[in-house]
Formats: C-alpha cells, sequence, structure tokens
C-alpha cells in the first residue's frame, strides 16, 4: 500500500526489542519511511524508551525519571541493546527514514530543539525529515515557537476532545497522532478539511491497515512496517 505513510512505531518492535538501536536498524532495513521513538528527560539528556518506568522493557527497576542516567544505561533494554540517548537515534538513521521524536514528559524542549539543530547544522539532516509529537500540547507548541520549521503533531489518546481541529490549528500541526479505537471517518474528513493529516497508532493486521485506508487514514504506526506492502 504505496500511498499510506509507515511510521515504524517504536521502530520496527515486533522483530526487535523496542526503542532501542536494533529496532531502527530493523525498521530500516524494511524500507519504513518515517520511525517513531520516544523519549524522557534525565539530566541532561533524552533517553529513549516508552514507559515512564522500567520493568516492562528493561532488567532495570524504578522510575525513568528518578534514574541516573548512570544506571539507565547501565540495563539490558533487550537482546543487550543499551536504552539509547536520542543523538545515537540521530546517527543510527542518517539519511535512511524520518524521525518521529514522540515527547513523553514535561522539559524536554531545550534539550529536543538542542539536538534538532546540532543535527541540521553539522550532520545531514532536515527539517522535512523531522516530526515532533506529544500528549502534552504544550511541549509541542513551545518546540514549534523555537524551530518554526519543524512539523509537529498532537497525540490523542482515546476518543479526541471536541476541540481537537482547534488544538491542531494552534499548533498549525503537519498531522495528528490518533488512537486506533477512537478513529472514525468523520474526524478524518475534519482533519482534511483544513489540511492535516491522521495517522493512527498502533495498527498490527493486514484487515486493519486497510480499514484505516478506507476511512481515508493517511499513515499508521505499526510494530509491523513490512504489512503495508502487503496490504491492498
Ligand atoms: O506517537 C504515536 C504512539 O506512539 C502513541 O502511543 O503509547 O505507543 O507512545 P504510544
Ligand atoms: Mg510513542
Amino acid at each position: 500500500m504505496k500511498d499510506m505513510i509507515c511510521f515504524a512505531h517504536r521502530g520496527a518492535s515486533g522483530h526487535e526489542p523496542e526503542n532501542t538501536l536494533l529496532a531502527i536498524q530493523k525498521a530500516i532495513e524494511l524500507e519504513s519511511e518515517w520511525i517513531e521513538m520516544d523519549v524522557f528527560p534525565v539530566e541532561h539528556e533524552l533517553v529513549v524508551i516508552h514507559d515512564d518506568d522500567l520493568e516492562r522493557t528493561t532488567n532495570g527497576k524504578g522510575s525513568v525519571l528518578q534514574s541516573s542516567l548512570a544506571y539507565l544505561r547501565s540495563l539490558d533494554a533487550g537482546k543487550g541493546e543499551r536504552i539509547p540517548y536520542l543523538n545515537e537515534v540521530f546517527d543510527v538513521i542518517g539519511s535512511s527514514a524520518k524521525l518521529n521524536i514522540e515527547l513523553k514528559w514535561i522539559d524536554t524542549v531545550e534539550r529536543v530543539v538542542s539536538t534538532i539543530e546540532e543535527y541540521i547544522k553539522n550532520h545531514d539532516w532536515t527539517y522535512d525529515r523531522l516530526l515532533i509529537s506529544s500528549l502534552f500540547h504544550d511541549e509541542v507548541k513551545k518546540t514549534k515557537s523555537l524551530l518554526p520549521e519543524i512539523m509537529t503533531a498532537p497525540v490523542f489518546l482515546g476518543p479526541p476532545p471536541d476541540n481537537f481541529i482547534e488544538i491542531a490549528k494552534d499548533l498549525q500541526s503537519y498531522s495528528m497522532s490518533m488512537d486506533v479505537d477512537y478513529i472514525t471517518g468523520e474526524i478524518v474528513n475534519k482533519a482534511h478539511q483544513i489540511g492535516i493529516k491522521v495517522v493512527v497508532f498502533t495498527v498490527n493486521t493486514i484487515e486493519d491497515i486497510e480499514k484505516m485506508k478506507n476511512i481515508g487514514v493517511d499513515g499508521v504506526f505499526t510494530n509491523y512496517p513490512e504489512l503495508l506492502s502487503k496490504a491492498e
């Protein structure tokens, strides 16, 4: 399905441990256009992990935000992989894919902006390969105000609020990241009327990819990027 935009969700996380450099490499191998990774701020860094505690995806214990970087980096995030830093994500992707950074906490903006500026200035990165998204819409707004060229997306978990269009307009967003359990053709049409794309998470079967296509969705977050080429 060439006209559906593919976001490898937490990397190709159906194949390799989520939010690791291995999952990125697999997403690149599967030719995903975009790779989505989650970040939390810890000390001066952004660490790449989904949950705010460590138990599910690592051999560590406790809260990500209350851990030291030294502790986080000592952990196994699956198959011997370390919890990556955001700059390692940029390095591994290089020019092979686009990157959606999902901000999983507040106080992320300065670090995200300085990493993006560094990779645009000194490496082969361009704004058209970057998308910043978050459930914390203020973080998205601050990022956009500092980097007006950046593409952004509010994330809506559960049913979108009545003013979801106003939120997206206010953020001047490129897209909206919407929950698969609450997406409808009507929501998609409203977004399209103001020129905003709809990308739905998380869509892991061919049948559901086809359903999304039928209601006009522009793209999907999937743990299995290879499914897009199998859908009709
Ligand atoms: O950004 C889309 C999607 O990743 C949001 O949900 O919980 O998988 O980060 P989650
Ligand atoms: Mg995410």
